[in-house]
């Protein structure tokens, strides 16, 4: 959640340390904060809110010093004021930390070092950290070393000390950390977004890793041994993570979903892109074969990918497919073993609930699986077998371009069940071919109808209630939809599958009232025009995704937000693109932080 980097090197720490923290905030933006090695004492800068407000304090004096760390929070323990901000130092001052997760033996931890006199500045865990480096003895190293062991929970931690002017030592148990290796310097970061364009060469810590970072040198322990982590090198270009000319990360994401779409397709197809390519899967063919069921986890708009991936896998294999919320997973014993393919579908590889649901299935014998937008990241590291979602990096909090490439992934994923199956015919390479297609029906839905987003945009920023229908593997279309909305813009919203209105929902409807529908040309569409009728005849409005020729539809709503025509395996993708852009143009009316929406982050990293 919260976002970390710690510098040692050539420079002034502090640009670089603001510079990271400004690529990391989406991962928390509740308060900030940075402490820099000075020629005695170690400077500490902290203040509540956003970013902006550190950086100004900074402006007129910054600390000077080649050494630091620096944190962006999202808030755990204690409100995000400035005394619960980061980084938080030990008693005397010598040793400042920041930290990303939480300490499950925060409240016994607190109790003793309250009954031991050391008197506490914060309400956070991470100053609980802080004190017990300071009171233990030796290097910083070997003060981490005795600590670790007295740290419950899930943590990533960069620290510094006085007495070590050139050293920041980091170490994990959950939440990622990640060593950037540049010419001059050292990086430490919670996400590589952080370091990216000043290198692409990074080692990844792992769970129980203590490193010890100077600037042309890290040295990792793990359970009392030296280690040797691989020097990976990223492929990811860092100038993809600026809004190119876009007034928001969300609305630039929304536009770069047909190529990402086009690379995802393409980089799981054979040459004469006829088949899928089931070695760039990664997944043993053999293996593959022996699956009988599948089980899909994930949480948030990850989760409804993972709805959509129930109804196309089982369409396509036959295969009987269950999707769970990771936070619930492990927590329902699931029949689960060798016979089942457990997928984790996340965008950032770092969810807490997810990894742990993946975790549970891996010990249980099933072969693990995931789709996942970041190569490197833990889920990725974890499974047996990778789809990796060509999205790119994905800034903006609500998840758009990361979702579409998702469900592409399933498409792909059941064509290779069909594969190793032996049920491909002619219907795949027809799969194949309108996948091909569809970054063009993307760029088309992107087009919609000005008109009708102004309608739509004014009647919803003006309710504080909207409903959002679908029926069939629309439904989780409208979930996804009325999450979007939700999130960046504070309105109330529902999903529901259209059917089920009258057995409840339609109790809320009063004039005016706004439903959202996805109603683009299905077996079923009839029926949800039935339900349609039923709640405009209580006064609703209605607000239709559909293709821009659907006569029927037309009759029956208010508003129709236009689509092409598309294959019915595809529409839930296509269908995702105006919810989208509906969601993004309300907040931007409200006046709202479209990129950074309160109390969200991009990357949940604690259960
Ligand atoms: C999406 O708009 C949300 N911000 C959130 O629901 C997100 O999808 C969820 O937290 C899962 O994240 P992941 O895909 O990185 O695992």
């Amino acid at each position: 959640m919260c976002g970390i980097i710690g510098y040692v090197g050539e420079h002034q720490a502090v640009p670089v340390i603001l510079d990271g923290l400004r690529r990391l905030e989406y991962r928390g933006y509740d308060s900030a904060g940075l402490a820099v090695m000075g020629a005695e004492t170690i400077e500490v800068l902290r203040a509540a809110g956003k970013l902006a407000n550190l950086e100004e304090l900074a402006f007129d004096q910054p600390p000077r010093g080649s050494v630091g760390v620096g944190h962006t929070r999202w808030a755990t323990h204690g409100a995000p004021t400035e005394a619960n901000a980061h980084p938080q130092v030990d008693a005397d001052g010598h040793i400042a930390v920041v930290h990303n997760g939480i300490l499950e033996n925060y409240a016994d931890l607190r109790r003793e070092l309250l009954d031991q006199g050391v008197p506490l500045a914060s309400d956070t865990d991470t100053e609980l950290i802080a004190q017990l480096l300071g009171r233990a003895t030796g290097s910083l190293f070997e003060r981490v070393e005795a600590v670790l062991s007295r740290l419950v929970g899930q943590f990533a931690v960069v620290a510094v000390s006085r007495d070590e002017p050139n050293t920041v030592v980091a170490f994990r148990n959950g939440p990622p950390l990640v060593v950037g290796v540049g010419d001059d310097e050292m990086i430490v970061a919670s996400d590589v977004v952080a370091l990216l364009h000043r290198t692409k060469r990074v080692i990844y810590l792992e769970n129980g890793d203590i490193a010890v970072v100077h600037q042309h040198e890290a040295h990792i322990h793990n359970d009392g041994r030296a280690v040797d982590r691989p020097v990976e090198t990223l492929d990811w270009d860092a100038g993809r993570m600026d809004k190119g000319g876009f007034r928001h990360y969300m609305l630039k994401e929304i536009h770069e979903q047909p190529d990402a779409i086009r690379n995802t397709v393409r980089a799981y197809l054979n040459a004469d892109r006829t088949a899928v390519n089931l070695g760039d899967l990664g997944f043993d063919h053999d293996r593959l074969a022996e699956v009988r069921r599948i089980h899909l986890v994930a949480c948030g708009t990850s989760w409804h990918a993972c709805l959509v991936g129930k109804f196309l896998i089982e369409r396509l294999t036959g295969l009987p497919t269950e999707v769970d919320y990771g936070s619930e997973y492990r927590y329902r014993e699931p029949l689960v073993g060798p016979d089942v393919l457990v997928v984790g579908v996340t965008q950032s590889g770092e969810t807490a609930d997810t990894l742990a649901a993946m975790e549970l299935g891996k010990d249980a014998g099933a072969l693990l699986g995931t789709i996942c937008n970041v190569r490197g990241s833990s889920s990725w590291r974890m499974a047996q077998a990778r789809m990796l979602t060509q999205a790119g990096p994905e800034i903006g909090v609500a998840s758009t371009k990361a979702f579409t490439t998702q469900l592409v992934a399933m498409v792909l994923l059941a064509l290779a069940l069909r594969q190793v199956r032996g049920l491909s015919d002619g219907t795949d390479t027809e799969i194949i071919r309108q996948l091909l297609r569809l970054p063009l029906a993307i760029e088309q839905a992107i087009e919609g109808s000005e008109e009708a987003y102004d309608q739509a945009t004014q009647l919803l920023a003006e309710a504080t209630d909207s409903l959002f229908l679908g029926r069939g593997c629309l439904y989780p279309i409208a979930l996804e939809g009325a999450l979007k909305l939700k999130e960046i813009s504070y309105l109330h919203a529902e999903g529901y599958p259209a059917g089920e209105m009258k057995h409840g929902p339609i109790a809320l409807l009063t004039e005016g009232f706004p439903i959202v529908t996805v109603a683009p040309a299905t077996p079923t569409r009839e029926k949800l025009l039935g339900n349609l009728m039923e709640v405009r005849a209580r006064g609703a409005v209605v607000i239709a995704v559909a293709e821009r020729e659907a006569a029927d539809v037309a009759q029956v709503a208010d508003i129709v937000l236009p689509i092409p025509a598309v294959d019915r395996l595809l529409q839930p993708i296509v269908t995702t693109i105006p919810l989208q852009l509906l969601a993004y143009r309300v907040a931007v009316e409200l006046g709202l932080d479209v990129d950074q929406p309160r109390n969200l982050a991009k990357s949940v990293t604690v259960e």
